[in-house]
């Protein structure tokens, strides 16, 4: 799957999924751009790479700021001419049910979770236009397509604003050979999922709906995320693409 060269912006690039996407694109031979604001682990990520032979750069950024959206794309295109691909993976999760949270975090995750991928869409958009297209990548979630009784309101609702945004900007957008699509992983193995399954209930529970029987790796969603950034994925656009291990199929 051909990457190579490619500038490629990821969003929470710092992350846990962010950084696994930043290593795989980079080891493939893409031209990285971490956007986070975690200053420290960005660089330490970014200096992991370059180490490895890979590119890659470190922007700090807070992604619902439009004005520093502005100035990191100008940045960016100032030193590379271009932008092949916007992968928006940051995301939030404020773990409260509708009767404990206030409406200030219900803004806060809107805007993390749909607000910055808005922002990276409105200053990438025109940059790819103008040099005849790019990929566009969404990380939703498998809350993104059900109500996942495990999962919090407002995150269901941010996710699933963003598949529709993906399919919105996909059919619009096309036109100027941009291509948008959207990843929609399961519970991801973390040091958060880590502790989830040391309780042999929660554990029944969150292994007992993945047909397949183990939660994801950080691995598992990158190679969909590569594939959809790479060339060999030129006719697909507007997809919702699950990496679930079945969890969405009942
Ligand atoms: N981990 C999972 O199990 C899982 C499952 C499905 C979907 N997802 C989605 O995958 C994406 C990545 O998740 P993760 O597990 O890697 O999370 P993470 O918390 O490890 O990483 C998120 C990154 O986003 C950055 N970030 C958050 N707000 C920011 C802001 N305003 N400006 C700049 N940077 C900001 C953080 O600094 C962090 O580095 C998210 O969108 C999440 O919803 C995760």
């Amino acid at each position: 799957m051909n990457v190579k060269d490619k500038v490629i912006l990821i969003t929470g690039g710092a992350g846990g999924l962010g950084s696994a996407l930043a290593k795989l694109l980079s080891e493939k031979g893409a031209d990285v751009y971490i956007l986070d604001l975690d200053q420290q682990r960005g660089r330490e990520i970014t200096e992991e790479i370059i180490k490895n032979r890979g590119k890659a750069h470190f922007n700090k950024i807070d992604l619902t700021s439009e004005g520093e959206w502005e100035t990191t794309v100008k940045e960016i295109v100032d030193k590379t001419g271009r932008i092949d691909v916007l992968i928006n993976n940051a995301g939030i999760n404020i773990r409260k049910p509708i009767e404990e949270m206030s409406i200030d975090e219900w803004q806060k995750m809107m805007l993390v979770n749909t607000g910055s991928i808005f922002l990276g869409c409105k200053y990438t958009i025109p940059v790819m236009r103008k040099q005849g297209g790019g990929a566009i990548i969404n990380t939703s979630s498998v809350c993104g397509l059900i109500g996942h009784k495990y999962t919090t309101e407002a995150y269901t609702a941010s996710k699933g604003a963003v598949t529709l945004f993906t399919k919105a900007v996909a059919s619009r957008y096309a036109k100027d050979g941009i291509r948008c699509n959207s990843i929609h992983p399961s519970t991801i193995y973390s040091p958060y999922a880590e502790v989830l399954l040391k309780d042999p209930q929660r554990r029944s529970e969150r292994l007992g709906e993945v047909p397949l029987g183990r939660l994801a790796t950080f691995d598992d969603v990158a190679y969909g995320v590569l594939y959809l950034a790479s060339d060999e994925a030129s006719f697909i656009n507007g997809i919702s693409l699950p990496i679930d291990g079945g969890t969405t199929c009942y």
